[in-house]
C-alpha cells in the first residue's frame, strides 16, 4: 500500500504532494492530471479564486520520460495567487498586520486552530485549513486512476442534490451519470440542474451558501478488497475514513445506508445469482458493492453529504479573539457551493482508497508484478 502526505498553505508558494510506495514502470500522462486539477477548479457557484487559478501539476521526482520509477514521487503546485500575497505570506519576513485575521468565522477551522496552535493571527489556520489543499488530493487521485484503468478499474460522479433541489430517484446507470461531466453542477438531470443553479442564484443574492450531496460510483473493482478479519481493515471503514478527511464532508454513506435503514431486510439485501458467463452476480446494489468490509463485485456506490460553505458575504456573529468583543465574522474571497467541486475530489480520494486496496491485495514493486498476480487472480 502506498502512504500519501500533502503540504501548502492556500495563498502560499504552491502545494506540495508526495506518494510513497508506488509501484514502477507505470505510465504517467501529466495531460490527464492536468485535466482532473481543471475540473476540480469548475463548477457553477464558485468564487473569483477559480479564475485567477489554473492548476498544474509539476513533478520533481519519482517519475522519468513519462514512467514511475518506484522511488518517493513528489510534485507541486504553483500558487498563482502568491504574486499578490508575498508580502503576507513569505516565508522569510512578512507584514503581519495588514491582513490579519482576528474574528473567526463559525463553521471553520478559525477559533479552535488559534487557541491550539496559539496564534493571535487566524490567517496562521486559515491558510491551511482552506479546501485550496485538495488540490493536491485530485492529482494525488489522478496518478492513482491511470494505474487503476489498466486493470479495468473506473469511478465517476454526480451530484444528487444542492440545497433543496435533490434527485427524486436513484441513478446507477454509469453511462447516464457520465453526462454530468458536461453540466455546470454536475448533474445529468437537465430539469434538476436547472433548479440547482437557481438554488444557487438565491443564495448567492441572499449573501447565503449551500451544501448538498454526491455520488461517486466506482466499476470494475474485483471481489475481495477489505477483508472482515480485523475492523480497520474492512474497505467501507477505510473509504469512510477518507472521504470524511474531505474538507466539509460531513456524511458518508456506502450504498443507500439511510434509505436502506428505513426498509426490511427482504428489500435490501442483494440476492446472489450465478451463471458461467458472469460467474456470481447481483440483480440488485442496495449494498453499494461492499458486504463485510469487502468489494463483492459490483460497483462501489457511496454518498457524501457537504455542509454549506461556511463564509457568509452575509456574515454570522461572532467574537473578536483579541478584544472579546462580539463582531460579524471575517469575509475570505469564497465560494457559494462548491459541491460540484467536492464531487471530482470525491470521486479521486475514493479511486486512491480503491488504489491502495488493490495494491494490498496485488502487490508488487513494478507494474508487471501487478499484472502477474492480478491475472492470477481474475477466475475468482
Ligand atoms: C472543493 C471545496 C471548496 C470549498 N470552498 C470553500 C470556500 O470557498 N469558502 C469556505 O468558507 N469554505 C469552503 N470549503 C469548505 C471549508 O474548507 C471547510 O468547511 C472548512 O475548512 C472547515 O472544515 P470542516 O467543514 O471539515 O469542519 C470548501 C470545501 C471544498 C471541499
Amino acid at each position: 500500500m502506498f502512504r500519501i502526505l500533502t503540504a501548502g498553505e492556500s495563498h502560499g508558494k504552491g502545494l506540495v504532494g508526495m506518494i510513497e510506495g508506488f509501484p514502477s514502470n507505470v505510465s504517467i500522462d501529466t495531460r490527464e492530471i492536468n485535466k482532473d486539477l481543471g475540473r476540480r477548479q469548475k463548477g457553477y457557484g464558485r468564487g473569483g479564486r477559480m479564475k485567477i487559478e489554473q492548476d498544474k501539476i509539476d513533478f520533481l521526482s519519482g517519475i522519468r520520460g513519462g514512467k514511475t520509477l518506484g522511488s518517493p514521487i513528489s510534485f507541486f503546485i504553483k500558487n498563482k495567487d502568491y504574486e499578490n500575497w508575498e508580502a503576507y505570506m513569505n516565508p522569510e519576513e512578512v507584514d503581519e498586520e495588514t491582513r490579519k485575521v482576528t474574528q473567526p468565522r463559525p463553521g471553520h477551522a478559525d477559533l479552535t486552530g488559534a487557541l491550539k496552535y496559539n496564534f493571535s493571527d487566524i490567517r496562521n489556520v486559515l491558510e491551511r485549513s482552506s479546501a485550496r489543499e485538495t488540490a493536491t488530493r485530485v492529482a494525488i487521485g489522478s496518478i492513482a486512476r491511470q494505474l487503476a484503468e489498466i486493470f479495468n478499474i473506473e469511478v465517476v460522479s454526480h451530484v444528487t442534490a444542492i440545497g433543496k433541489a435533490s434527485l427524486k430517484k436513484p441513478v446507477q446507470d454509469i453511462e447516464i451519470i457520465k453526462n454530468a461531466e458536461d453540466s455546470p453542477v454536475r448533474c445529468a438531470d437537465k430539469n434538476m440542474e436547472s433548479a440547482m443553479i437557481h438554488c444557487i442564484d438565491q443564495a448567492k443574492e441572499d449573501g447565503d451558501s449551500l451544501g448538498g450531496v454526491f455520488e461517486i460510483h466506482i466499476t470494475g473493482v474485483p471481489k475481495g478488497l477489505g477483508s472482515y478479519v480485523q475492523w480497520d481493515r474492512k474497505l467501507d471503514a477505510k473509504l469512510t475514513y477518507s472521504l470524511m478527511g474531505i474538507q466539509a464532508i460531513k456524511g458518508v454513506e456506502i450504498g443507500y445506508g439511510f434509505e436502506n435503514a428505513q426498509k426490511k431486510g427482504s428489500k435490501v439485501h442483494d440476492e446472489i445469482f450465478h451463471d458461467p458467463h458472469k460467474g456470481y452476480h447481483r440483480r440488485t446494489n442496495h449494498a453499494g458493492g461492499i458486504e463485510g468490509g469487502m468489494s463483492n463485485g459490483e460497483n462501489i456506490i457511496i454518498r457524501c453529504a457537504m455542509k454549506p460553505i461556511p463564509t457568509l458575504y452575509k456574515p454570522l456573529k461572532t467574537v473578536d479573539i483579541k478584544t472579546k468583543e462580539p463582531m460579524l465574522a471575517t469575509i475570505e474571497r469564497s465560494d457559494t457551493c462548491a459541491v460540484p467541486a467536492a464531487s471530482v475530489v470525491g470521486e479521486m480520494v475514493a479511486i486512491t482508497v480503491i488504489l491502495q486496496e488493490f495494491l494490498t491485495k496485488f502487490h508488487g514493486d513494478s507494474l508487471e508484478e501487478i499484472v502477474k498476480k492480478w491475472k492470477s487472480c481474475l477466475s475468482i
